[in-house]
């Protein structure tokens, strides 16, 4: 759950990212887990400094200096950003720089309704989601099954769950959800051929978002951004 919110200590079930000179891993924090035989055994993870005893970070604080018998690293909390840096790839993957130039462009904002497709190995929707959170939603969408599910599993790990709705969906050849019509605030696409997508993004788009970039508008108001409160 450590996605959620920042916290002071790790809990059992956190994923935490594991710094170890310049190199960076991602590790869900699990006192045991299953060898080739299916037994429950202790979670030892191998890093090229030497093993650590997963169990021993539970109750530590996050920062936190851990020595190993090779040397020593740094337990972190994850971000978009460090998790773009260590997720596992399903797929190619944008990165921070594109992402932050994404974020600008389409103006995001808490409260912005975002479609995204797609979701790929889910670099870009942990940078969305946490721009439009709290109240803000993403609708991510891939036409490859397994993707899509896994997908929703790990947002659902990281404690995502309540701010994405990830679906298997081919949105070339169908669209989004008809139920998503005029409610969007931004659409952006990382497939090929986007350009199919552009009729089915219209459709999506509120009349707010189109005008947005014109009048100021912001996600979630129709107030002028100069009425808009810190
Ligand atoms: C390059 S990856 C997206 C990576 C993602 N932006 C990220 O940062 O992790 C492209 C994804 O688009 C999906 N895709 C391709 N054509 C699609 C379509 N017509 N509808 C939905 N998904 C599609 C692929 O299955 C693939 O997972």
């Amino acid at each position: 759950m450590s996605f959620r919110n920042y916290k002071e200590k790790i809990d059992e079930g956190d994923k935490v990212i594991l710094y170890l000179s310049n190199n960076l891993y991602a590790l869900e924090v699990q006192r045991e887990i299953k060898n080739k035989k299916g037994e429950m055994i202790e979670n030892v993870y191998q890093t090229p400094f030497g093993a650590l005893k997963v169990k021993n970070l539970i109750g530590a604080e996050y920062g936190t200096k851990i020595e190993l018998t090779k040397g020593w690293g740094h337990i972190l909390q994850p971000t978009p950003e460090l998790w773009s840096l260590t997720l596992p790839h399903r797929t190619q993957i944008i990165y921070t720089a594109d992402i932050s130039m994404i974020m600008l462009q389409l103006d995001l904002m808490p409260g912005c309704v975002v479609i995204e497709a797609g979701t790929g190995s889910g670099s870009l929707t942990h940078a969305l989601i946490r721009r439009v959170r709290p109240h803000g939603h993403v609708y991510t969408f891939d036409f490859h099954e397994h993707r899509a599910k896994i997908a929703q599993e790990e947002f659902q790990q990281h404690g995502l769950g309540d701010f994405v709705t990830a679906k298997h969906k081919d949105v070339l050849a169908e669209g989004f959800d008809k139920d998503l019509n005029g409610k969007a605030d931004a659409v952006f696409l990382d497939l090929p051929s986007p350009w199919l997508g552009v009729p089915h993004a219209l459709s999506a788009i509120k009349e707010e978002g189109l005008q947005r970039a014109e009048t100021g508008l912001k996600c979630g108001s129709k107030h002028n951004v100069n009425s808009w409160p810190n």
